[in-house]
């Protein structure tokens, strides 16, 4: 999570028992290393990095991995098979995320030895198959252990996951909306305020189906016919080269990049080029009414702000609870 599970968050998770996950594909190689080398300075239990393997930079950053030997790394498209072969060589666990059973098969062929599977209700770029129907299909298909994600925020959740054949959850929204997470007091707000109706899928955003709260902002976008998403990119784009000092040669660059890349027009690429700097405004300035906030549905059912160490201790409640539940069924059958 851009932005989001930065070294504090991510050490805190790691710290209060579970596995942080530290968010690179936003960061240049040095700014990453910087994160990596500053979340081992604040824990000394385990946790993983999440970078994009075509990502500016990614050879530094998968050489600083090997150095510091990082026990997990996450990713999701275009998997590089040179590094999976060198992390696989280290005993690195490679755990990408996929959203789709076709790529979970994939994803084992390259090597994976853990999958993260993201239903829908999930936050960010998602996939349109519900979690509980992608975990049934993906468990019969694949023989690695599966870490279910998507709509998460409780030991009930978990405990239904492991009953499902699921080796453990993966939740992003949940440890977003905690006190450690970075994300500025308003915007924290404004997905506690958020129901579930208004957390969809656009893909008007950066061309790919992104699950996100859909403020005043993102219903425009969405809304937008091919002129007026042309008209309001290319103002954006102007906006955003203003905000981010970035020069005409970074933002062409990005949009031919996208063009390249996926399927999309050349409004969407503008846009694309430009969605980092929209997120940013939400998840780093405090204005979200003015940004992007990506989202699971699971934040229109959130109430607190519980700090890791609470939220994990809940979690451990709850499933225990849920255990005892197994358990008095297990007691009335014999
Ligand atoms: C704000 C936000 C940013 C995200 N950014 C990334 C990312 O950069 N890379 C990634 O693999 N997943 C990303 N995700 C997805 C999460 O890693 C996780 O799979 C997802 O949040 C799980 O669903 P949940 O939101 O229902 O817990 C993001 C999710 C959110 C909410």
């Amino acid at each position: 999570m851009g932005w989001v599970a930065m070294p504090a968050l991510v050490a805190a998770s790691s710290n209060a028992g579970a596995f942080g996950f530290l968010a690179l594909a936003t960061a240049g190689p040095e700014e990453a290393i910087e994160m990596i080398d500053e979340t081992l300075s604040l824990t000394d239990k385990p946790f993983g990095v999440n970078f994009h393997m075509f990502q500016p930079g990614a050879d530094q950053i998968v050489q600083a991995v090997l150095d510091r030997k990082i026990k997990a790394v996450s990713y999701s498209r275009s998997p590089i098979p040179d590094y999976i072969k060198a992390f696989k060589e280290q005993g690195i666990v490679c755990m990408p995320t996929v959203g789709a059973l076709k790529h979970a098969v994939k994803a084992e062929q390259l090597g994976a030895d853990v999958l993260v599977i993201q239903g829908s209700e999930g936050g960010g770029h998602t996939g349109s198959t519900p979690t509980t129907l992608l975990l049934s299909s993906v468990l019969e298909n694949v023989q690695i252990p599966v870490v279910a994600a998507g709509g998460f925020r409780d030991g009930f959740g978990l405990a239904a996951s492991l009953a499902w054949g699921a080796s453990g959850i993966a939740m992003g929204t949940r440890f977003m909306m905690t006190q450690e997470s970075p994300v500025p007091a308003k915007t924290k707000e404004a997905y506690i305020s958020a129901g579930v109706e208004d957390i969809k899928v656009t893909k008007k955003f950066d061309g790919l189906p992104h699950r996100l709260i859909f403020n005043d902002y993102i219903q425009k976008i969405d809304r937008s016919n091919p002129f007026s998403l042309f008209v309001m990119s290319v103002t954006s784009a102007w906006k955003y080269k203003q905000l981010t000092k970035a020069s005409y040669g970074d933002i062409m660059r990005s949009f031919f990049a996208m063009l390249k890349g996926d399927d999309l027009t050349i409004s969407q690429s503008i846009m694309s080029a430009n969605s980092p700097a929209i997120i940013q405004k939400a998840m780093v300035d405090g204005s979200p009414n003015e940004g992007a906030m990506p989202s699971g549905q699971v934040a229109g059912i959130l109430t607190n702000l519980p700090t890791c160490n609470e939220l994990i201790q809940q979690i451990m409640r709850e499933f225990n609870v849920a255990a005892t539940n197994f358990k008095k069924i297990e007691g009335e059958k014999s």
